[in-house]
């Protein structure tokens, strides 16, 4: 996947946005090291560092890392994969908002979160769960099949975990789940009529890939058509977001 970080941080504002309460539920404190997983473009990571705490941002993709550092230069920033990163330093907090769901090796991450933290420290998350786009992904199949271009399974490049599915992963690798919560958030996309298709081009590229370039326009115009009826009210497309959040513990005596 490549990002295009501008036109991610000009359309797609409401990804951090609507973090605010999960960013309550993390509760950073002055003085903490907050390791944000998957930061994107940094808005997260320079909020938690607004609150007192050292946020240290760390993402796969150079192009987004890029921005971040444009966009906080005072705060740390690198290139790190989810499912291999290390630091020499522990951590009191992982952090992570709409970035889990694109690794489909959980158990890898999750074995990285659990050596980055102090014994005791916290991990807080929010991502697709089980269900998640489930009508989007459903229309772009069947615009796909009505141009003669099936979709392969292996070509969604997302990992929506059922609440236990995950709570369980969390629990074999030593981190005790002290809440988790599998909700439907509804997403209204910025743009209009336009904002489907922007977000289609934003995140769901990978779906597109297998399908002559010509005929791409067509498979949009169909998804639009089939998802209208549902998703698209007042001239908002609404995605059909469901997350899964979570806080989990290391186990193990704080220091
Ligand atoms: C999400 O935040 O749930 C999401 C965003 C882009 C693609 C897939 C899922």
């Amino acid at each position: 996947m490549t990002w295009n970080p501008s036109r991610y941080d000009e359309k797609h504002a409401y990804v951090w946005n609507l973090a605010a309460d999960l960013i309550d539920l993390l509760s950073p404190k002055p003085g903490e090291r907050i390791l944000d997983l998957g930061c994107g473009t940094g808005h997260l990571t320079g909020r938690i560092a607004a609150l007192g705490a050292e946020g240290v941002g760390i993402d796969a993709s150079a192009e987004m890392i890029a921005q971040a550092r444009k966009n906080y230069p005072d705060l740390r920033f690198e290139i790190q994969d989810a499912r291999v990163f290390r630091f020499n330093l522990p951590f009191d907090a992982v952090f992570s908002n709409a970035a889990l769901h694109w690794v489909k090796e959980p158990e890898r991450v999750i074995a990285c979160i659990d050596r980055a933290l102090k014994p005791g420290g916290r991990f807080v998350a929010e991502f697709g769960g089980k269900g998640n786009i489930a009508r989007i992904v459903g229309a772009i199949k069947a615009a796909c099949q009505a141009v003669g271009s099936p979709l392969k399974e292996e070509s969604i490049p997302w990992y929506f975990p059922s609440l236990g599915e995950y709570a369980a992963l969390l629990e074999r690798n030593g981190l005790a789940v002290n809440e988790a919560f599998l909700f439907e958030r509804p997403t209204p996309l910025e743009g209009g009529e336009a904002g489907l298709r922007d977000w289609i081009e934003t995140f769901a590229t990978n779906l597109l890939q297998h399908v002559p370039s010509d005929r791409r326009p067509a498979v949009i115009q169909k998804t639009e058509e089939i998802l209208r009826p549902a998703l698209f009210q007042n001239g908002v497309w609404q995605a059909d977001y469901k997350r899964l959040r979570l806080k989990a513990i290391k186990e193990g005596k704080p220091v």
